[in-house]
Formats: structure tokens, C-alpha cells, sequence
């Protein structure tokens, strides 16, 4: 082994020294956005938990000063700082609003660490269709008319929706939370990707402001930020805060960096004494780009106009998100961010079946959004257009995925907690899967833990390996998979 080398390191620094155009989390885009002292004494401030500088785990000086802040500016009642991203506050939600085997509605496109709530609490989760859309290949919110309909089959004391998605889009927070409030129900509101719209009036309904019980946010994600910075607001009412802070305790690190920590505590600042300014240069840099890109023939852009209206899953969009749709071009959307990243220095956040993902925040600058143009313009004439139907795009993939829902047969936990085997997938008819089988795109697993192999499903999930789809799994060859024994 040559270890002269920092394979790593290097590839880290190479990236760093292309200079890219960032359309990509962490919002602060490279540092742009961050305090310039705080950049320079990132490395000095890596402090222990010590007198001066106060504990996470149960905090009494400036943390906790830190964390009430917080709760003043988003406006809710309690307020948690995370060092281990939402990753850790969904897991918190879980073990604090949840009991084993108590049935809770989600969201079927919901994120990992949902699912991984579920596992350590052992919740019985019932699935919720997120409304679908063909024109650009993605997962939106939930129906407030499938949410009722689901409350009253289930019986269910909790729903847990992403609010938003990561495309910037949401349901009717304001008629989900009504409806928990007619079911009695706890509202828990995944919200890793807004923790900007508590500070702008024209961003969608915040789920902290909307009756949630508690909320998620990712401030590394579109704020200010270190990666891994995240905040968990609740409402004390509805959750024991004790109880949150022991379910954080459980899992948080007892050595927090002291940067991301002190990352939110200056994102904070950074919205109160600035943010609305910030946002509106923001929204108006995502607002002219969207118009300009929807211009590029092949090209769409999911707009305003295309919202489908009160009580439906597409009921606001944040519309610093731009999601270009690219069914329109003669190319798979990754070989366009390919060439977007390679011939223009261009970094999207990330391709899809039939989109491309862009995500501006208030470190992004006019110069980035001319380059993300133009990259475009050129990349769209250089592949060429191809036909398709303007009002479906490219509902194949979706059709076949949704037309396959696995029966559910055990809790995620009972099923990752028991025996298994690895078995051939041509042999698994029948069996019950023991891990999640997630295809990308669209990133959301076709099964969960617990749920049953039929013959349709495998053939879709051979059809999408034998497409080339990355598929996320123990083999990701779809070889073997592992079941239940
Ligand atoms: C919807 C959603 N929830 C939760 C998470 C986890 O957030 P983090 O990466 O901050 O742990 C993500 C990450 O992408 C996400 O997209």
C-alpha cells in the first residue's frame, strides 16, 4: 500500500481547486456564506465539552442560550441543536413520539432515517402514497384526501410527512395538520429541507408555524450550516421535551464539534438580522433563472403555475429549488449533468429519470446562475431534443413502480431483527424481505423491511438492474437478497 498517499484528501482538494459553479448542499456554497472569522478558526474552535464551552447532552450555558435563541427565531416553543443532521432528529422523533408497535401513517417516499426511527422503535408504519409526477419523474407530498382516508382505516395516532420533498415541493401542511387535529393525532413533520422558510413570506408554509409536533431541519443543507448542522423544534405541549432529550442522548455524539454547533448559532443571526434581504436576492437570482431555463427548448421547469391546488400533495413550492425537467432532451439526465459538470463546471445536486436538480441558496451568486444558463443552452443543443408527451413525460418508470405494492407482513424491526438468509431473487417469491430494496430513480424503496416478495416485484427490480438503475441494497447486483428465514 502506498501510503504516501491521501486518496481522499487529494480528491477533496482537486474539487476544491476547479472552482465549480455549487449547485449542491451545504448551502453555504464553499464558505461564502460564513462568518470570516468563524472560517479562519474553524480548526481552533474544535473544543472539548469544558466548562466555558458547555454540553450537548444536557446544556447549560451558552448551548443552551444557543438553543433557545433558535426557538425564538423559528418561532416555536422548544428547540434541540443537532451535530448528526436530521439523520439524528428523525431518529429522536421516533423514539420520543412513538411506541413499539403503535401504528403511524408515512410518508411512502420518506427519507432513511425514518425508516430507521421505525426500526429502533419498532412503530408499526402504515404507507402513504406521495402524489406522483410523470412530467418530471418525481415524488411529491401527500393527498389530504388520502391522509383521511388512511386515518380512518388505520386508526393511526401519528402521521410523519417530508415537508418538503427535496425538490421544494409540498402538500397542504395547514389541512394535513387538521386533519391530526380531528384524528387526534401527532403531526411529525421531516422538514431537512426547510429550515429557510420560517424567513421569507413567499417560501411554503414552515411545519414548525403549522401545528407540528415536531420538525426536523437540516441547516447545513440551505442556511449556513457546517454539513451534519441540524435543529429539532417541538411543540413542549404535545412532546415531553425530557423525553426528546434523553431519545438525543441515546444517539448524539458526546463529541459534538464545537464549529457545527456554532454554525446554527450563526445561521441563526445570519436569518434574523439579514435573512429576508438574503432570500429575496435568492429567490429573485432562482426566479429569472427558471424563466430563462424553461426557455431552452426540451427543457422544463417546475413553476408555480404547474401547483395543482389546496388539499393536494403540489400545494406550494419553494422556488429557490430548481428542477429542470430534461425528458424533452435526446439524453439521460446524469450524462447531461455530466457534461454540465466536465465542459461548463457546472455542479447540479443531483439527475433523476427525466430531471436535474439545481439547489440555490443565498451563497450563490449572479456569475453562478449565468454559468448554469449557458451550460444548459449548450448542453441542450448539443444532445439534441427528443418527443414526448408534453402533459405524462416519462410516466413508464413511475407506472411500473407504482403498479407494484408490496404486502406488508411484518414491522420494519421485527423484520431487521429477524434470522435471514441471503437467497438468489429469482428464488424469493414469497419470502419477506429483511432489508430495504431501494431502486434509483427514484430513490424510494420498492420494498421496505417486512414486506413480501411477489413475482412483480421481482421482475421489476431484474428489468431496472438489467437498465443499468443503481439499485441500494446488501448486493446491489439484485444477485442475492436477503429475507427472512
Ligand atoms: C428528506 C430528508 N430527510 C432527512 C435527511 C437526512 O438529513 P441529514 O443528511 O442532515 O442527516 C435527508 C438528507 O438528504 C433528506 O433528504
Amino acid at each position: 500500500m502506498k501510503h504516501t498517499a491521501a486518496p481522499l484528501f487529494e480528491s477533496l482538494r482537486q474539487f476544491v481547486e476547479r472552482g465549480q459553479a455549487p449547485f449542491y448542499s451545504p448551502g453555504h456554497k464553499g464558505g461564502r456564506t460564513l462568518d470570516p472569522w468563524f472560517r479562519e478558526h474553524i480548526a481552533a474552535i474544535d473544543l472539548n465539552n469544558l466548562p466555558d464551552t458547555d454540553t450537548l447532552h444536557c446544556p447549560e450555558g451558552p448551548i443552551l442560550e444557543a438553543e433557545r435563541l433558535i426557538a425564538d427565531a423559528w418561532g416555536v416553543g422548544q428547540s434541540f441543536i443537532l451535530v448528526q443532521g436530521s439523520t439524528s432528529g428523525n431518529i429522536a422523533v421516533a423514539l420520543s413520539a412513538l411506541r413499539p408497535d403503535e401504528p403511524v401513517l408515512v410518508a411512502r417516499n420518506a427519507h432513511k432515517s425514518v425508516l430507521a426511527g421505525l426500526v429502533q422503535v419498532g412503530a408499526r408504519p402504515v404507507w402513504v402514497e406521495p402524489r406522483w409526477d410523470g412530467r418530471f419523474g418525481v415524488a411529491h407530498g401527500l393527498d389530504a384526501r388520502v391522509v383521511e382516508r388512511a386515518f380512518g382505516e388505520s386508526g393511526a395516532k401519528a402521521l410523519w410527512v417530508l415537508h418538503p420533498t427535496y425538490y421544494g415541493t409540498t402538500g397542504d401542511i395547514a389541512a394535513l395538520a387538521e386533519l391530526c387535529r380531528r384524528h387526534d393525532a401527532k403531526l411529525l413533520v421531516d422538514g431537512a429541507h426547510s429550515p429557510h422558510f420560517a424567513f421569507h413570506p413567499d417560501l411554503p408554509t414552515p411545519g414548525e408555524k403549522a401545528g407540528a409536533a415536531a420538525t426536523v431541519q437540516s441547516v447545513h443543507k440551505i442556511l449556513s450550516g457546517l454539513s451534519q448542522a441540524a435543529v429539532l423544534h417541538i411543540d413542549p405541549a404535545v412532546l415531553d421535551p425530557a423525553s426528546v432529550r434523553r431519545g438525543l442522548q441515546l444517539i448524539q455524539t458526546t463529541s459534538p464539534h464545537f464549529a457545527i454547533m456554532a454554525s446554527i448559532d450563526l445561521a441563526r443571526r445570519q436569518m434574523m438580522l439579514d435573512g429576508r434581504e438574503l432570500l429575496d436576492q435568492t429567490l429573485e437570482r432562482a426566479r429569472a433563472a427558471a424563466i430563462r431555463l424553461a426557455a431552452v427548448p426540451g427543457l422544463r421547469v417546475l413553476r408555480p403555475e404547474h401547483l395543482a391546488g389546496a388539499g393536494t400533495g403540489l400545494h406550494q413550492l419553494d422556488e429557490t429549488k430548481l428542477l429542470v425537467g430534461t425528458a424533452g432532451l435526446a439524453a439521460a439526465a446524469r450524462d447531461i449533468v455530466e457534461r454540465l459538470n466536465h465542459v461548463h463546471g457546472v455542479q447540479p445536486e443531483l439527475s433523476g429519470t427525466g430531471h436535474v436538480l439545481c439547489i440555490t441558496t443565498i451563497g450563490n451568486t449572479a456569475d453562478d446562475m449565468e454559468r448554469l444558463i449557458v451550460g444548459f443552452e449548450e448542453v441542450a443543443s448539443h444532445v439534441g431534443r427528443q418527443s414526448v408527451n408534453p402533459e405524462t413525460g416519462e410516466t413508464g418508470l413511475i407506472g411500473d413502480l407504482l403498479a407494484v405494492r408490496p404486502e406488508t407482513v411484518l414491522t420494519p424491526r421485527e423484520a431487521f431483527f429477524a434470522a435471514d438468509e441471503a437467497v438468489p431473487l429469482s428464488a424469493a417469491a414469497g419470502r419477506i424481505a429483511a432489508e430495504a430494496i431501494t431502486p434509483y430513480p427514484p430513490g424510494i424503496p420498492l420494498l421496505m423491511p417486512g414486506e413480501r416478495f411477489s413475482t412483480d416485484v421481482i421482475d421489476l427490480l431484474l428489468a431496472l438492474r438489467n437498465a443499468g438503475n443503481p439499485i441500494s441494497a446488501s448486493d446491489p447486483t439484485m444477485g442475492l437478497v436477503t429475507v427472512v428465514r
